[in-house]
């Protein structure tokens, strides 16, 4: 049984797995359907954690289709999404589509968008606007690169990007925001920040959506950390109190790793839950 989540919070933890550019449907489904059989093994219990996947757009209406007939206790996200809900835009895809897909979260400014995609905080905001128009929650991803980190300012590069992304949201479609907060040199590369690092990031950001909003929307927004999340280091980032939840990308593919992730085990140095 999970037990980081911490009683007093109002908020849901939230374990994301993207699985990026992997998976065709025929494996995403394999994948979701062991990912609900590793769930169930390890008493995954919904009503105190959620569990989210990102597949490739070509997976997602498979993975959809599957936790709609089998009833799975798993939600489903895009990758990224247009910033314009109809018309012109080749290739691109409409929150209105995820929103018909069943899609609860869609990414916004994951780094590999940023940097490949050249995606800018104006677009990224665009984007995180046209996610709340269709009633998507927008996973707002954030976060340094090394040398940024090495010079210090990442704190302030951090919020720089955060405020560009939530500009001109209301308090009503704030406090349901997702921020996931992942150190670019950290993704993919098997270093992790240590918890004290997600921590430290996660309170500057809440702090920082108290001025931008209130505290109210501070409280219950949800603030994850990514970046090299595995079964042996989740549940001590997990157990920070303002880290909401964890964005996984490579063992997000693995469906038992994954399950272990999402059913954490509290370290015992900490205090035992309410
Ligand atoms: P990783 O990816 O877990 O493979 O580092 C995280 C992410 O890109 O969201």
């Amino acid at each position: 049984m999970t037990t980081y989540t911490n009683s007093s919070s109002p908020r849901k933890p939230l374990i994301a797995g993207n699985w990026k550019m992997n998976m065709d449907h025929v494996q995403g489904a394999d994948l979701l359907q062991s990912l609900a059989e590793g769930l169930s093994e390890a008493n995954h219990d919904p009503q105190r954690v959620e569990v989210a996947v990102f597949p490739p757009l070509t997976t997602l209406s498979t993975v959809q289709a599957l936790i709609q007939d089998d009833g799975l206790d798993l939600v489903c996200g895009g990758q990224d999404l247009s910033p314009y809900d109809s018309g012109a835009y080749t290739g691109d895809t409409s929150a209105q589509f995820l929103a018909k897909l069943g899609c609860r979260y869609v990414l916004v400014g994951h780094s590999e968008r940023r940097t490949i995609h050249n995606e800018t905080d104006d677009v990224l905001n665009a984007k995180v606007r046209a996610a709340y128009r269709h009633s998507i929650v927008p996973v707002l991803c954030v976060g340094e690169g090394l040398e940024i980190r090495q010079a210090g300012t990442h704190v302030e590069h951090t919020l720089t990007q955060l405020r560009a992304g939530v500009e001109g949201l209301t308090e009503e479609q704030a406090p349901r925001l997702v921020v996931a907060y992942e150190p670019v040199w950290a993704i993919g590369t098997g270093e992790v920040a240590g918890p004290q690092d997600a921590q430290e990031m996660c309170a500057a950001i809440r702090a920082d959506l108290t001025e931008l909003f209130d505290a109210d929307v501070a409280a219950r927004a949800r603030l994850l950390y990514g970046g090299s999340v595995k079964a042996n280091n989740a549940a001590a980032i997990l157990n920070e109190p303002d880290v909401d939840g964890v964005l996984v990308g490579g063992a997000s593919l693995d469906s038992a790793e994954f399950a272990r992730i999402a059913c954490a085990e509290k370290p015992q140095t900490a205090a035992p839950a309410l």
